[in-house]
């Protein structure tokens, strides 16, 4: 058995990584029972290489209600890092907190002392933290009666800040095998090109048992690294992708369990990844996008109980060779020959003397900086739904889901030598043979040539595909499973309601999620592609963040956004930057501005807005600069327009216009929370002329839009670049041409994310609904009714009557179209907060019955805690449970045909003393509005089957 296949075990607790420091789940401490425990501390900002260490680290205090009506059910969704504590009491609010840090000797590092605040984070402040430390930390809260309200621990550990005494090392390349004329093989033109992957090993003594070890470790290129034959980490493709120019990410592993008395070894394979690898669809730019060749970097840290230590590093005292990988590319896929396999070689007592030194490739380690997300991990297991022989002879095994990562085969009885070969496709062709020409110049192929043994195991180490259905050819007795795989982001929300087709829509939303947040956030799998589009990323962001905790994916792919600025300002179409060295578009550079500010406003974490922020003002500057009239026509890149609109063309200059309005208010408001007023002032009055310029150019006196499409007058109601007394006039014509259209849409990746919630706020959520329910083409139903189970990246992939679009562009797992699913947690269910709200400070719930739908609900770990929201109609009654997590104050619209007769937990609502009557929304039906302290709650109210548009 080679070292890969062999199961990976949890090493102590599990460790996850945030800033330059490991984090590990929670304690339960002190009295705060285990349903409401601490979670984790998540450090942010925890300085590298000691810059400045004195920003080290926010500890979140998050209060989760333990209400006095029912015990909080078991969460599904995990909840994010925050410290949770229990305020106990409906209605209680923080009154003040307290943290403590100390280091391992126990002493206070920072001692906060008691805050008086309902503040729910905390930026470190103590002394400079010191590297490879292991800090404990505490946080109380008391509510506003005085009472103490909860009190929890955790503990995080810093980085090596800077300590590096490894080198870089690799293959050797004037170690070069004879040469010999090439002959017929199995390879491509593409994998021809791929080198072998190295495997490195290092043998060391140990005197005894360390009491504590970590290993630092990172590759240009990803690597997998075993300790006395064990892998460190069951993170995959480590260490993930970022702009390699400018950083480089490294991991810490605890391996204290790993090593013992006498020999020990370390152990790594190495493939290209991202560094040398075929990244990206431009041929001329295919691959060796960063260097030549994968390289690996670690220093491994050993401390005795008597306070001695060692240090061992990767240098030339390593041995390189050969082993089972042939190649193993992202794009092409891997070849394994399991007959190349040396037993024992990541084992004490391996003879390497036949190995070839390691060369040192490299001394610089100043781009190393630590892991800020999430790694990649496996999440999920499909085994093969059905197996059947197809057209070609060979064994098709489909798993049931459009899934991204890679397959775990089982093979038996097959002799040694047998050639294995795996593709994957996204979609069967009218012939029932696999759909390959979307893949374009990925050849997403695995190899696998098998050892003999009576049954083996493959599973490819360093690629992932794209794929629903897999093509075994080369032997029949095998057994297929998918292994989906992507950044263990956590999962933080879930939706649901009595329409199946609504809820494969948003299980489909989930699959394009899951598959595309794979270390940065990709457009799409299984193409010659998988980039970092700006306008993808930024459209589908409010929908990512309803489902699962996001902060630190989007805080880490931000700096590859910053990297990838240019000197006149201008943000990237992607990021990290490999191809498309162009000025982003509209709507794609704009991301640059868009993401930090989002983020702020869903997590409070002003950190990432402060770190953008310089960016975000040069990026306004140079649309300015190049359109003094106002009118974004000049230096607008690609200009992708509103990408993959439908049977409407959305004039080009209005939606670049509206963006750079966009960009330039939230420039300004940002300014404002960052407490640069002059600036702000300054974008203000640019956002505003901008605006007018908008108005001027484009609008009619009849609020008629150049362009008339429902994106034009989606852009405009979303930025508010209409003057008020146009603003109905120009809502009725989006209606109009939502209905003209026999309730489809016609938008593109631009306009889809508005469509339903301005819809809504606008008084047509029946349109809304209209066009959620739509099964007709185009409509996001149409492709869950050909049996989609992902969005796919065309409104008309595939479509019965012109079969599939064009190849050379059709990818069946895109997830921008999927950014409606922020309208099911926020318009359905109803969670949202005031326009002015920070991190849910302000909480709506302001949930819509409507179209097909008879009951909703939706739960969402917010920065503030759980919320949750459910509503169902039964017989002439609507009932809304909602949960309220403490700290919170929440605007609660219940929807009902009786505003004068709704009850809370079958009282008056006049009885509850927790809810204050604000008022009735709209002109006087429709909803009772009322001011709602934390806590759960029951509402019940009359309701009208046919109720007037909410
Ligand atoms: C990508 C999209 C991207 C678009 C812009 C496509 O190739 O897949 O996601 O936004 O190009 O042109």
């Amino acid at each position: 058995m080679s070292s890969d296949d062999k199961p990976r075990p949890e090493i102590g607790q599990p460790v996850d990584h945030f800033g330059n420091v490991e984090v590990t789940s929670a304690h339960p401490g002190g009295n705060v029972p285990p349903e409401t425990a601490l979670k984790t501390f998540r450090p942010v900002a925890i300085p590298s290489k000691g810059s400045d260490p004195t920003h080290a680290g926010t500890a979140s205090v998050r209060s989760v209600l333990r209400t006095p009506h029912r015990t909080p059910r078991p969460r599904r969704a995990r909840p994010p890092a925050r410290l949770a504590a229990a305020l106990r009491r409906a209605g209680a609010r923080q009154r003040a907190y307290r943290v403590v840090v100390r280091d391992e000797g126990g002493r206070v590092a920072w001692d906060t002392g008691r805050v008086e605040s309902a503040r729910q984070r905390a930026g470190y402040a103590g002394e400079p933290l010191r590297p490879r430390t292991r800090y404990t930390w505490s946080a109380e809260v008391w509510d506003d009666a005085e009472e103490p309200a909860g009190r929890a621990e955790s503990w995080f550990e810093t980085g090596l800040m800077g300590g590096w005494r490894a080198s870089w090392i690799g293959v050797d390349e004037t170690v070069l095998p004879v040469f010999d004329p090439p002959v017929d093989d199995d390879l491509t033109a593409n994998t021809r090109r791929l080198s072998y992957c190295p495997h490195l090993r290092r043998s060391f003594g140990l005197a005894r048992r360390p009491e504590r070890a970590r290993i630092y470790a990172s590759a240009q290129g990803v690597y997998r690294l075993y300790v006395n034959g064990v892998a460190v980490t069951d993170a995959e493709l480590q260490p993930g992708w970022t702009d390699y120019r400018h950083r480089i990410p490294y991991h810490a592993h605890d391996v204290t369990g790993l090593l013992r008395e006498g020999e020990n070894v370390l152990a790594v394979v190495l493939a290209d990844g991202w560094w040398s690898g075929f990244v990206g669809f431009d041929p001329r730019r295919a691959g060796k996008l960063y260097g030549d060749a994968p390289a690996f970097l670690a220093q491994l840290h050993v401390d005795h109980d008597d306070g001695s230590g060692e240090v061992i590093v990767t240098d030339g005292a390593w041995r390189e060779s050969r082993g089972t990988l042939r190649y193993s590319d992202l794009l092409m896929g891997e070849y394994h020959d399991a007959r190349e396999r040396r037993d024992g070689w990541d084992l004490p007592g391996f003879d390497d003397s036949a190995w070839t030194p390691a060369a040192v490739t490299g001394g610089d380690t100043s781009l190393l900086t630590a892991a800020r997300a999430q790694p990649v991990r496996v999440l999920a297991d499909l085994p093969a739904e059905r197996t059947w022989r197809g057209p070609d002879g060979h064994l098709i095994a489909d798993l049931g889901q459009n899934m991204v990562g890679r397959v775990r085969l089982t093979v038996r009885g097959a002799a040694r030598g047998t050639r294995i070969r795996l593709r994957h496709a996204e979609m069967l062709d009218q012939d029932g043979r696999l759909y390959l020409a979307n893949l374009r110049r990925a050849e997403a192929t695995d190899v696998y040539v098998c050892a003999g043994e009576p049954e083996e195991v493959y599973e490819p180490a360093f690629t992932f595909h794209g794929f629903r259905y897999v093509e075994v050819a080369g032997w029949d007795d095998v057994e297929v499973t998918g292994r989906a795989m992507h950044s263990d982001t956590p999962w933080t929300g879930e939706f649901t309601c009595d329409d199946a087709m609504v809820n494969r829509l948003h299980e489909n939303i989930r699959w394009g999620q899951r598959g595309n947040f794979l270390s940065v956030p990709t457009d799409c799998p299984q193409r010659d592609e998988r980039l970092g589009w700006l306008a993808d990323a930024q459209v589908f962001l409010p929908t990512a963040a309803r489902g699962a905790d996001v902060a630190a994916f989007f805080a880490n792919w931000m700096e590859d956004v910053l990297a990838g600025q240019d000197a006149d300002g201008a943000f990237p179409d992607v990021a990290p930057l490999v191809c498309l060295t162009r000025e982003g578009a509209p709507a794609w550079g704009d991301a640059g501005v868009i993401i930090p500010w989002t983020l702020y406003r869903l997590y409070g974490d002003d950190r990432v807005l402060r770190r953008c922020y310089p960016a975000m003002t040069r990026w306004v500057d140079h649309i300015r600069r190049h359109n003094p009239d106002l009118i974004w026509r000049r230096r607008t890149g690609r200009h992708y327009g509103d990408w993959l609109q439908i049977g409407a063309e959305t004039p080009r200059e209005v939606l670049a216009t509206a963006y750079f309005a966009r960009s330039a208010e939230l420039t300004g408001r940002a300014a404002r929370v960052l407490g640069e007023h002059e600036d702000a002032a300054r974008h203000e009055e640019l956002a505003a002329a901008v605006r007018a310029a908008f108005a001027r150019e484009f609008v009619t006196e009849d609020g008629r839009i150049e362009g008339d499409t429902q994106t034009c007058y989606l852009l405009a109601l979303e930025f508010g670049l209409l003057p008020e007394h146009l603003r109905d006039a120009a809502a009725a014509h989006l209606a109009r041409d939502v209905e003209k259209n026999g309730d489809h849409l016609t938008t593109g990746f631009i306009g889809v994310s508005l469509l339903c919630p301005v819809l809504t706020r606008i008084g047509r959520a029946d349109l809304a609904y209209a066009l959620l329910h739509q099964e007709g083409f185009p409509g996001w139903l149409f492709s869950v009714k050909q049996g989609a189970t992902t969005i796919w990246e065309r409104w008309d992939g595939w479509t019965p009557e012109r079969g599939f679009q064009s190849p050379n562009m059709n990818s069946f797992n895109h997830y921008s179209l999927g950014a409606v699913g922020e309208w099911l947690y926020g318009g359905v269910a109803g969670i949202g907060q005031e326009p002015d709200s920070v991190a849910y400070e302000k909480l709506t719930l302001a949930p819509r019955p409507g179209g097909r739908l008879t009951r909703a609900s939706a739960v969402q770990e917010t920065a503030r805690g759980r919320v949750e929201s459910a509503w169902s109609v039964t017989g002439a009654t609507i009932t809304l449970d909602v949960l309220i997590p403490p700290g919170a104050e929440a605007t609660v619209r219940i929807p009902t045909s009786d505003p004068g007769r709704v009850a809370e937990s079958a009282r008056p609502i006049g009885e509850c003393g927790h809810v204050t009557v604000l008022g009735h929304a709209g002109q006087g039906d429709g909803a009772l509005v009322c001011a709602v302290a934390s806590g759960r709650y029951r509402f019940t109210a009359p309701w009208a089957a046919n109720e007037p548009p909410l």
